[in-house]
């Protein structure tokens, strides 16, 4: 995959977004149900001098889940372990980790739909008994002792629900899934982020690089950065609408958040096949790129601005997709339409 600008995979470029880090619910802006519901939850099990029940966070890349992983340890007042699931190769790191971790201690496992079987299978009895099974010996001489560890919080993220397992699944608590991020909440987030990195920002600024995020924090971080080099060698001291405006098209980002790829699938849709509706494995073909990546990074987004449907059939552009591609809506006579009131 190219670099593209909006991607909202992380990218090593992206360290300096470490400092953007809310470290407070309170400092945490949008996500209002997964929030609200957490901060009960958290009240409860300080009251009750408890570790917090598991917790899974899902939800498109660069949402906030990591950030908000660390919220929820910070507020608890307990370490924070990190790791992700390719990470853990073998059961025994990731019993190394268990018995390692500090009474109500929270354990982060990042990608965690991509635990191998076996290192699952740990987590089983770790989460539900505070237990270990662990193997001692070979063969017929193999014997499994339970070992006893602290009783801690494990919080999972994935960007996919479905891919995780029901035994795992049903071993969590709590389940909140993040929502994209409106305009309102990015300009919020652009604000702070702005502050902290001590960039003026006019109001129109931040609303022009909001809008253009596709509902994400880290890419709005991420083209507030962009912005400001435009704005810089324009001699500029401040983000105005208009230099975020140009910067972000001369960075081939759209008035909709769009990117050339984006637009080229778009453009594959409508030109070579009519607007669909067409099979993600032919749209995929036709701009060589992989279905798995059409899936999980242009598709929800284009689904969510309304420019592209899904039906039983395969894909279809819808008309908001065709006036933002500039190409007249096809309006076959033989297409049922909606009732036109106007000429009742
Ligand atoms: N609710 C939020 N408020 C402010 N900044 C946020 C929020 N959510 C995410 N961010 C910013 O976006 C970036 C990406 O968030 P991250 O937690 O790494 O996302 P994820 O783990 O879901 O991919 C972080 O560096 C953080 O600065
Ligand atoms: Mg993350």
């Amino acid at each position: 995959m190219d670099e593209r600008i909006i991607t909202s995979i992380e990218q090593s470029t992206d360290d300096w977004q470490y400092s953007l880090r809310p470290r407070r619910l309170a400092e945490y802006i949008g996500q209002d149900k997964a929030k609200q519901n957490l901060s009960v939850f958290v009240k409860a099990a300080i009251n009750r001098h408890e570790a917090l029940d598991h917790v899974l966070l899902y939800g498109p890349p660069g949402l906030g889940k990591t950030t908000l992983a660390a919220i929820i340890a910070n507020e608890l007042g307990v370490n924070f372990r990190q790791t992700s699931g390719p990470a853990i190769e073998r059961a025994g790191d990731l019993a190394a980790i268990l018995t390692n971790l500090q009474e109500r201690d929270v354990l982060f496992i990042d990608e965690i739909h991509r635990l191998s079987r076996q290192v699952e299978e740990i987590l089983y009895s770790a989460m539900e008994d505070f237990a270990l099974d662990i193997i001692i010996g070979k063969g017929p001489r193999a014997r499994s002792i339970r070992v006893s560890i602290a009783p801690f919080t494990l919080i999972g993220a994935t960007t996919k629900a479905g891919a995780l397992s029901p035994p795992l699944r049903d071993r969590f608590g709590v389940i909140s899934r993040l929502e994209y991020y409106s305009t309102a909440a990015l300009i919020e987030i652009l604000t702070r982020a702005a502050q902290i990195l001590k960039i003026p920002i006019e109001a129109g600024g931040a609303e022009e690089i909001a809008k253009r995020s596709r509902g994400t924090p880290r890419i709005a971080n991420r083209l507030l950065k962009r912005v400001r080099d435009f704005a810089q060698v324009e001699g500029l001291t401040t983000i105005t609408d208009d230099i975020a405006d140009k910067a972000l098209l001369a960075l081939e980002v759209d008035r909709a958040g769009l990117d050339h790829t984006d637009r080229r699938m778009l453009d594959a849709m409508i030109k070579k096949f009519r607007g669909g509706p067409v099979g993600l494995e032919t749209i995929a073909a036709s701009i060589s790129e992989t279905r798995e990546t059409i899936e999980d990074i242009y598709e929800p987004y284009l689904l969510q601005l309304g420019f592209i449907m899904r039906t039983p059939r395969g894909r279809v552009v819808t008309e908001a997709g065709y006036q933002h591609m500039g190409v007249a809506y096809p309006k076959a006579n033989d297409t049922p339409t909606l009732f036109d009131f106007e000429n009742i």
